[in-house]
């Protein structure tokens, strides 16, 4: 797989939109990116701040001594199981990038460091590039940052290195606003902001009170201020504050430490044992990042192979939602997407399940092409995210006439669900078991935490934690308080190989038209709530013939609806279109008592972008770590979220 960032300089002209006579949305909340100039010594320095991002002594060794030295370190991680560090203006990542080498030399490092940093203006891959550049000895480690450094767009970004034993969680926004969304217990704080009196937005009341909420008794902190207010503040934040001998030419710098006894998880401490109903994309991608991070994991799944049902089709679409304006559901669908396309590319054992083709959503009509053209200009978001394509761009993008123009999705393309989840599965299975055949009838509460019984009342399985990733199985568990689970019919059509059809990347925009890996094109899908059927109807493929051609003139000319091969099958939905995801407990048992029982459901339409996310969020929870993305936005998921009234549109 080509990086990205490589791939797009030389194939792809993004245009602007030139339709702005719409009105502009407030909803733009656009992140600007560093200006970064070099000073005469080669030292990087931001020209909005006036300010150097390392000492004219040298970075690497500043880095060793103020934030990692002075936070006591590597010392303090030794023999834990977890470390986490939270740093305030990630920058060039120098700090980062020297926490990880030490982290990678220390015999006694802990099984999991999480790093989280926020950042307000990200740099670009060219300026990270040459920042990094004269730090030889960081040069693979830097050139790895690089390559998963996630586009400029507001929010969380999260990406694993070292085995996924180094977990950087980027926020990517103004630290006040972004750590208040942070739910984390951090070990060491790096306070690297610029100057006070430079920053002053780096070292406020409101972004100590954050950082007050974050620590925990024995959370260390070290600063190269030494700044009277920075004094004051991380007094008035409940840390002992304690001046100490400064890097190269500053006389000092700040450690500071939260008295008390520090509480110590050690290697092996906790069980991490989980029962997982369901082996569709939901219970793959959970049984998946459970054994990643050294979970046993037990999959329960009635059917005698994974993903027979709503995973079930040949090849599906990963791509993202645009809207105009930017609200949770918006936000929660980019971070899945990102989150999905990145652990795809990166995972070997994954290959072969999906292709990043890119994705072109076409508008069908004018009134479309004005909108999308609209939220384009309003978001203003990365090129290397999103970007508009006029027609002739686009048809020859698409290698096909096209219906107009439309947003090119670079890291998207097409997976094949069942692959992928047999890779899932395939990838994690020393620690995974799978029991086919089996179905699971409701849940009861043990001594070790929870049994899940069949429809004879006989124990299948057990453990301290079940995870519901049945679909629309999961009320009958039993589940107290879940939102109500609709089932929309999904009718598919596969158009047999012809010579007269191509397609060199995936078009969307009134369904979906993707090339099959061995030949043919899959259409999809029509979107029918309320039902349950299953059977393959040929009005159902004209509809889809009848999408294949508004987006792509002529494409299905000449295929009959009759003798069309295709599938039907149920996305499970939510009112709110979003997934369900987070704790649950069986409405027999009281809620003080209750704790170790989780849901994954609700999938919907974008089940491809959503397996990943709910699994990475639930992991977090289990492990109580990080959250990988906003708290609000989490909460936006919660199975006891409020329900809006239960109508369901066709997704965009
Ligand atoms: C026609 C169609 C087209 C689609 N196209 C796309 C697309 O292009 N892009 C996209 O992102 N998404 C698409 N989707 C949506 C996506 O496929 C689904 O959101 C996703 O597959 C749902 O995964 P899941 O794991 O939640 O459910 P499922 O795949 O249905 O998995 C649930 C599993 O639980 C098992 N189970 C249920 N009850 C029990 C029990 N009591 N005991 C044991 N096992 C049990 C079932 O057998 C099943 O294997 C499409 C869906 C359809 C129907
Ligand atoms: C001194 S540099 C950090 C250097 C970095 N720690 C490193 O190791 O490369 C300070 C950083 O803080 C960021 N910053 C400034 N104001 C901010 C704010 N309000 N919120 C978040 N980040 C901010 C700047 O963009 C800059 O990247």
């Amino acid at each position: 797989m080509l990086h990205f960032a490589a791939r797009f300089g030389a194939t792809l002209t993004c245009q602007p939109c030139n339709m702005q006579e719409l009105t502009p949305t407030d909803g733009a909340d656009v992140l600007e990116p560093a200006h970064i100039a070099f000073d005469a010594g080669g030292v990087p320095y931001a020209t909005r701040f006036g300010d150097i991002y390392h000492s004219h002594d040298g970075g690497p060794a500043q880095a060793r001594h103020v934030f990692i030295a002075g936070n006591g370190l590597p010392r303090r991680w030794g023999g834990l199981d977890a470390f986490t560090i939270v740093e305030t203006g990630f920058g060039l990542g120098l700090n980062f990038l020297c926490t990880w080498a030490e982290f990678l030399a220390d015999p006694l490092r802990p099984r999991h460091l999480h790093y989280v940093a926020v950042e307000k203006h990200p740099a670009s891959p060219s300026d990270l590039e040459r920042a990094h550049a004269p730090w030889h000895a960081l040069r693979v480690l830097a050139a790895e940052l690089r390559q998963r450094w996630p586009p400029l767009l507001r929010g969380f970004h999260r990406v694993e290195f070292a085995d996924a034993r180094i977990v950087l969680t980027l926020l990517f926004g103004d630290a006040t606003h972004m750590l208040a969304e942070l739910d984390a217990v951090a070990d060491a704080l790096y306070l690297d902001g610029f100057a006070p009196e430079k920053n002053p937005a780096m070292w406020s009341e409101p972004l100590f009170r954050e950082l007050a909420r974050l620590s925990k008794p024995g959370t260390t902190a070290a600063t190269w201020s030494v700044a009277g207010q920075v004094r004051t503040r991380l007094a008035a934040a409940g840390f002992a504050v304690e001046r100490r001998p400064g890097f190269g030419r500053k006389r000092a710098m700040l450690t500071a430490v939260r008295p008390g006894m520090a509480s110590r998880r050690a290697h092996g401490s906790q069980s991490r044992h989980a029962v997982v109903i369901g082996a569709g994309l939901a219970g793959c991608w959970t049984a998946f990042s459970l054994a990643r991070r050294g979970w046993t994991v037990e999959v329960i799944e009635r059917n005698d192979e994974p993903a027979r049902e709503g995973s079930g089709n040949s090849i599906g679409v990963l791509r993202p939602a645009l809207n105009l304006a930017d609200t949770a559901n918006a936000r929660l669908a980019r971070s899945a997407f990102l989150r999905t396309a990145d652990v795809l590319v990166n995972e070997d054992a994954l290959q072969g399940a999906w292709m990043q083709t890119g994705v072109l959503h076409v508008a069908t009509t004018a009134a479309r092409a004005q909108r999308m053209a609209h939220i384009l200009d309003a978001h203003r978001f990365a090129h290397d995210y999103v970007c508009w394509l006029e027609a002739g761009a686009a048809a020859r993008r698409a290698g096909h006439a096209v219906a107009g123009p439309g947003w090119w999705i670079e890291r998207g393309g097409w997976v094949r669900p069942r692959e992928l989840c047999r890779a899932l599965l395939h990838a994690a299975a020393p620690r995974v078991r799978v029991a086919y055949a089996s179905t699971a009838g409701k849940l009861a509460a043990s001594s070790s935490g929870w049994q899940v019984l069949d429809a004879q009342g006989d124990v299948i399985a057990q453990a301290p934690v079940v995870i519901a990733a049945n679909a629309g199985g999961a009320p009958r568990l039993g589940l107290a308080g879940l939102p109500r689970l609709m089932s929309v019919r999904g009718q598919v059509s596969e158009l047999p190989a012809s010579v007269r059809r191509s397609l060199a990347c995936v078009v969307c925009g009134d369904g979906y038209v993707v090339a099959l890996p061995h030949g043919g094109h899959y259409i999809g899908a029509t979107f029918e709530p309320d039902s349950t059927a299953l059977d393959l109807r040929p009005a159902d493929h004209a509809a889809n013939l009848a999408r294949a051609n508004r987006m792509l003139p002529g494409f299905a000319a000449g295929a009959d609806p009759a003798t069309l091969g295709g599938r039907a099958a149920l996305r499970i939905a939510t009112a709110d279109r979003l997934p369900v995801c987070g704790a649950s407990r069986p409405a027999a048992i009281d809620a003080d008592h209750a704790g170790g029982v989780y849901v994954a459901t609700g999938l919907g339409a974008r089940g491809l972008i959503w397996g990943a996310l709910c699994a990475e969020i639930l992991l977090s929870r289990l492990e109580a770590e990080p959250n990988a993305i906003e708290r609000s936005l989490i909460a936006a998921l919660d199975p006891a979220r409020e329900e809006p009234s239960p109508r369901l549109r066709r997704p965009p």
